[in-house]
């Protein structure tokens, strides 16, 4: 896919897993590049080796804040929104943190964007939690209606609807990817992250959320952002929607045997906490998720990693950044 449709981008959270991966490729291809981030899940490590480079910029901004925003937006033409918080078990806690951290921020960025001329286009990364509970899977991004089961979820599905009402309204393309469970090194949430940090506390015994049956797909970071930069690149039309997962699902008992395994650990005692509403890790959680690709996949992309390599992959990555355990090759 081509980076040469990008002048000078702005990404919100590219300080954070999935937009540091974003900067690498855009930077990587001599793309203008301005991060926007408030640091509160990312870190200037991700993106350190950017920093001193003409071409890029960080502003240590909050998008709660709306003059931060207006105040570094100028000049960018197209805009990565993935600044948000991600942990979906936060939400049945404290409703109000997806609330702020994804509805009103996102507003905050579309009212910023109404009021510069420069932008256009919007890209968003929604996720495979607007889906709720589909009847239909793998879920294709016609299905509805749509009835997030997660306060994360819903705030998503709000956030798709100021983007595509704004965009229509104010005359900007925008592009929305729903994702699936995107893994890969510098990742600080999930069931991966969790299970490895648990082992190396007690490489014995691993407490597992739920039942261990919750199967869904697992991509890998360059995988997703092979399909963000595609989607960017090719298409066509004002506002559109896009799946972005791998085509295959794995359960978290199958997570865990793998992480035990590259950390060379056996006979780690599995206890499972029975989870919420038959076996749920938490409320909230949707058990079965496989997203249909197809509509992507006619733009050219195709992922190159199921989901048992994404999750190997990533495995390997986080130990070898903790430097605890080598990883068996
Ligand atoms: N990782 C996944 O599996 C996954 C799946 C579906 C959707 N997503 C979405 O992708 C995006 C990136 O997720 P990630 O996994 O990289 O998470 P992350 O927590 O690593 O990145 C989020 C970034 O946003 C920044 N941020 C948060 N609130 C902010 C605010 N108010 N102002 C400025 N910066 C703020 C954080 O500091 C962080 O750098 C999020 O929108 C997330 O909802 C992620």
């Amino acid at each position: 896919m081509s980076t040469t449709v990008f002048k000078r981008v702005f990404i919100t959270g590219g300080a954070g897993f999935i937009g540091s991966h974003l900067v690498d490729r855009l930077c990587g291809n001599n793309v203008e590049v301005v991060v926007f981030d408030n640091l509160s899940s990312g870190s200037l490590e991700n993106i350190k080796r950017w920093l001193n480079s003409s071409s890029f910029n960080f502003v240590h901004g909050d998008l709660l804040n709306p003059k931060e925003i207006s105040d570094s937006l100028h000049g960018c033409e197209t805009i990565f929104h993935l600044a948000a918080n991600p942990e979906v078990r936060v939400g049945s806690k404290n409703p109000k943190v997806h609330y702020e951290q994804n509805v009103v921020a996102t507003f905050n960025l579309l009212e910023a964007i109404r009021k510069v001329d420069d932008v256009e286009t919007l890209i968003f990364t929604s996720s495979s939690t607007v889906y709720g509970e589909p009847d239909k899977i793998p879920t294709p991004e016609d299905y509805g209606p749509l009835k997030p089961i997660s306060i994360y979820g819903a705030s998503k599905l709000a956030s798709e609807a100021l983007i595509t009402s704004y965009a229509h309204t104010y005359g900007f393309k925008a592009i929305i990817y729903r994702l699936a469970n995107i893994v890969g090194s510098r990742t600080q949430h999930g069931v991966i992250y969790d299970f490895i940090n648990k082992l190396m506390g007690n490489p014995k015994r691993l407490e597992i959320l739920g039942d261990g049956t919750q199967t869904k797909s697992y991509s890998d970071v360059e995988d997703c952002i092979d399909a963000i930069l595609t989607g960017a690149s090719r298409c066509q039309g004002k506002t559109e929607i896009y799946n972005v997962g791998s085509e295959d699902q794995v359960n978290v008992k199958e997570i865990a045997d793998i992480i035990c395994e590259e950390m060379g650990l056996n006979n780690v005692d599995y206890v499972y906490t029975g989870g919420v509403d038959g076996g749920r890790g938490w409320k909230g959680d949707v058990k079965f998720m496989l997203l249909s690709v197809e509509k992507i996949k006619r733009l050219g992309w195709k992922p190159k990693l199921n989901s048992r390599q994404a999750v190997i992959k990533t495995v390997k990555a986080l130990l070898r950044q903790k430097g605890i355990y080598a990883p068996k090759e």
